[in-house]
């Protein structure tokens, strides 16, 4: 069974051809990072007339590259939530007019869980129960996935103010580095010590929720108190503050779950600090740490294409007049 997912839930436009659930035949990503970088970050109108232009072109590169007529598809699915509103409904819009019109049911899928299954997309024996750690420019979830089929997850914390992606860019942005801020920080890290400076660690030792404004407001009042401090040292301070908190309370959560594998997931995943302390716990407690490509970490249409076939499985087609909707919530279970 063939799926045609788009995800045009932010600033990648993305098409993909997944057959079963795991197979991909084909995943087309085009990122609109440089239009947005003059402003400092993503502008939601540029970002959908841009989706609009995209859209029809990535569509058919998916479907070229997996080598798939549309009468050989199964269903159309698309991200319906969370995401800017104009984003989604380009893409939303643009998938059910393709399901009407070829026949097929249409799938709307939930961003956020798309990321939890992308991790099976590159190795689909991962062991259940999984601790997830979701990182992005707008989350920060620490989640217990204990089946793939049922839609719903267990929520063990989340950021209660700022996103760690939010962090690394607000942080970067002060230091004049640019946008996106993550891949800059991290640049500009490789060259300081991350010792440097004892910025604090949010929440540490108080359950799984994370908090990361009060680490922003520290580094913007070192560099004031300390205008000839050295940046690098900062940069890498502050990304070990972020890493060292984030890799903590999920080392802890999944002890406390007995979950038998990590893997994170998001923007932030493609963090090297982060993926070599992750998978630094994980063989120390004798954990399956999976760390996904990069590729698969940021936003693409090949995992919403495998969260859909298990979707359609369990709860049918979406309807034709299902709303976006840009606050959409994971489906959430009660902590066994
Ligand atoms: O998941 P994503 O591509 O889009 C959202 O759904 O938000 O995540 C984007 C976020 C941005 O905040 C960006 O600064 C951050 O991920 N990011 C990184 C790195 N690459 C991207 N953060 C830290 N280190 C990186 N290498
Ligand atoms: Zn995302």
């Amino acid at each position: 069974m063939k799926v045609l997912a788009i995800e045009t839930s932010c600033d990648e436009t993305a098409a993909a051809v997944v057959e079963d659930g795991y197979r991909v035949l084909s995943s087309v990503v085009s990122s609109q990072t440089e239009i947005h970088a003059d402003f400092g970050g993503v502008v939601p109108e540029i970002a959908s007339r841009a989706h609009l232009d995209l859209i029809a072109p990535v569509v058919g590169e998916a479907l070229s590259r997996a080598a798939t007529d549309p009468g050989e598809l199964s269903a159309v699915a698309a991200t319906i939530g969370p995401g800017l509103i104009g984003s989604l409904l380009v893409g939303v819009s643009a998938a059910k007019a393709y399901a009407w019109s070829w026949g097929v049911p249409f799938v709307g899928v939930n961003h956020m869980e798309g990321h939890l299954h992308a991790a099976f997309l590159e190795d689909a024996a991962l062991s259940l129960p999984m601790v997830v750690l979701l990182v992005s420019g707008g989350h920060t979830m620490l989640i217990l996935m204990q089946d793939r089929t049922s839609g719903e997850y267990v929520l063990l914390g989340q950021t209660i103010d700022d996103a760690a992606g939010e962090a690394f860019d607000k942080v970067a942005r002060f230091l004049g580095l640019g946008y996106p801020g993550g891949p800059a920080i991290e640049r500009l890290a490789r060259q300081g010590s991350p010792d440097a400076i004892a910025f604090p660690r949010g929440l540490a030792g108080k359950g799984y929720d994370f908090s990361f404004s009060g680490l922003k407001t520290s580094v913007v009042r070192y560099v004031r108190a300390h205008p000839s401090a050295d940046l690098a040292d900062v940069a890498a301070s502050f990304q070990e503050a972020v890493v060292d908190v984030l890799a903590t309370k999920t080392r802890q959560a999944a002890a406390e779950m007995g979950a038998k594998a990590i893997c994170i997931g998001g923007g932030v995943a493609a963090n090297t600090a982060l993926r070599e302390r992750v998978q630094l716990i994980c063989q120390e407690d004798g954990r399956v740490g999976f760390i996904p490509s990069r590729a698969m970490c940021t936003d693409n249409a090949a995992m919403i294409g495998a969260t859909a076939w298990y979707r359609l499985r369990t709860d049918g087609p979406t309807p034709l007049d299902a709303p976006v909707d840009p606050n959409l919530k994971l489906r959430l279970v009660r902590r066994p």
